[in-house]
């Protein structure tokens, strides 16, 4: 078969666009194919002018550009383009993990109604290729469950904070300083960014589209000295992790979760922006995948796998989706959390099943018992308000 001649259109020229561009100069059979690329604001640049437009259509109404490439950093205006962009019967790359999670059903059917392929593996953990592995070696029944470390800055945080003792404050800084954390970091400290990685993962792991509002994504800006303390004390470091599991009855479990991780742990030597991801399954065991979650030449280099696969006609199936008894998503399995608090009227409407362990001290306290996701999934709204830190132990019930 003959392989199809792409002629790119390419919507951002940021971090990831520049980094692709750079790895696609690289590539002989790519290195022209980039017909136009869409920006918002007018700058210099280091390409030639001529290259660079301001309006959509001049990309997505050219009968010559065949693919798409979106990298921009707006979700909403990214999701106008990558549908208008699919509408048209144009091929899509995206790396924009808030939009595919948001609206990953209707971009799968848009996908099928027009017969096109829309592909964005550098939206979850940057180079790493585990939403292809996921979706054409881990094709069958045997995987049990995707754990990882999914973002980068929160990562490099907490690294700093463990390996360095740095306080949680500097090492925010510095992450901020390189680059790593944006000057608003809750996207990705409070598990936004790993939640959307997250979604996406349980798509291509289980077959679900799981809306992102009901899942529980909570962060590490509350992580305080003491439990920094108790964590070293115990030999743990607290890792930001996000899980999805298969349980018993075709039931899959899922959520965003600082939590304790020891040296016996793959992900334990998971430092810096680096991103790593477990895989487990029936027969194999524990599988790991290591590797760079962010960064322009990491991103741009997934963003080019894919361009390149789309050379070869390749789009997902969905198979998880599409051959397998649909798993459901439950929110009652019951989890081990460790909860910090300063005063008592903290722990409201924390509805425990068994606690295994409590301390009382004159300026902090906790407790360590099962909790089902659906008691903390009601009060989420709160939990970062309030003067608390909660993180897994690991341990859970019900699976
Ligand atoms: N940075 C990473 O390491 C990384 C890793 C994985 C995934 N991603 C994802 O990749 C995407 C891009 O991230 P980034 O870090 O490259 O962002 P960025 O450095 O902030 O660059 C964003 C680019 O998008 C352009 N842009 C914004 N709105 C636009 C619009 N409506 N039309 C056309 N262009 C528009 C900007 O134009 P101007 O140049 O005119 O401002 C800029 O060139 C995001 O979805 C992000 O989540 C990033």
């Amino acid at each position: 078969m003959k392989r199809p001649q792409l002629t790119i259109g390419l919507f951002g020229f940021g971090v990831v666009g520049q980094g692709l561009y750079d790895v696609m100069l690289q590539s002989p059979a790519l290195d022209k194919a980039i017909k136009k690329i869409c920006v918002k604001n007018h700058k210099p640049r280091s390409l030639p002018d001529s290259l660079f437009c301001y309006n959509p259509d001049e990309i997505l109404e050219d009968p010559e550009i065949n693919t798409v490439v979106e990298l921009i950093n707006n979700s909403e205006e990214a999701y106008y383009i990558v549908k208008r962009a699919l509408q048209s019967g144009k091929n899509v790359v995206s790396a924009n993990k808030k939009m595919l999670a948001e609206h990953m059903t209707e971009l799968i059917a848009l996908q099928r109604e027009h017969n096109v392929s829309l592909l964005y593996e550098a939206s979850a953990c940057g180079s790493i290729p585990v939403i292809r592995s996921l979706e054409e070696y881990y094709d069958n029944d045997l995987l049990l469950s995707v754990t990882g470390i999914l973002n980068g800055s929160s990562n490099y945080i907490l690294s700093r904070v463990f390996d360095n003792q740095k306080s949680y404050e500097t090492a925010l800084k510095e992450a901020q300083d390189l680059g790593f954390a944006e000057s608003d970091p809750s996207f990705d400290v409070e598990g936004y960014d790993s939640l959307y990685k997250l979604i996406i993962l349980t798509m291509h792991s289980f077959g679900v589209a799981i809306s992102p509002s009901e899942v529980l994504n909570y962060g590490i800006s509350n992580i305080s000295e003491f439990d920094i303390n108790y964590a070293r004390e115990k030999g743990f470091k607290i890792k930001l992790v996000g899980q999805v599991e298969r349980l018993r009855d075709n039931k899959i479990t899922l959520f965003v979760l600082p939590r304790f991780v020891g040296k016996d742990k793959y992900i334990y030597s998971v430092e810096e922006e680096f991103n790593g991801v477990v895989i487990k399954g029936v027969a194999y065991d524990k599988q790991f995948m290591f590797g760079k979650g962010a960064g322009g030449h990491p991103t741009g280099s997934a963003v080019l796998s894919d361009i390149t696969a789309l050379m070869h006609n390749y789009r997902y199936e969905y198979k998880k989706a599409n051959y397998f008894a649909g798993f459901s998503y439950f929110k009652d399995a019951a989890i081990e959390i460790y909860l910090r608090y300063s005063n008592k009227e903290s722990l409201q409407s924390f509805e425990f099943q068994s606690v295994s362990e409590e301390y009382r001290g004159p300026v902090y306290s906790f407790v360590i018992g099962f909790i089902k996701l659906s008691s903390l999934l009601a009060i989420r709204g709160e939990l970062k308000s309030r003067d608390i830190f909660i993180a897994a132990t690991g341990k859970a019930l019900n699976y």
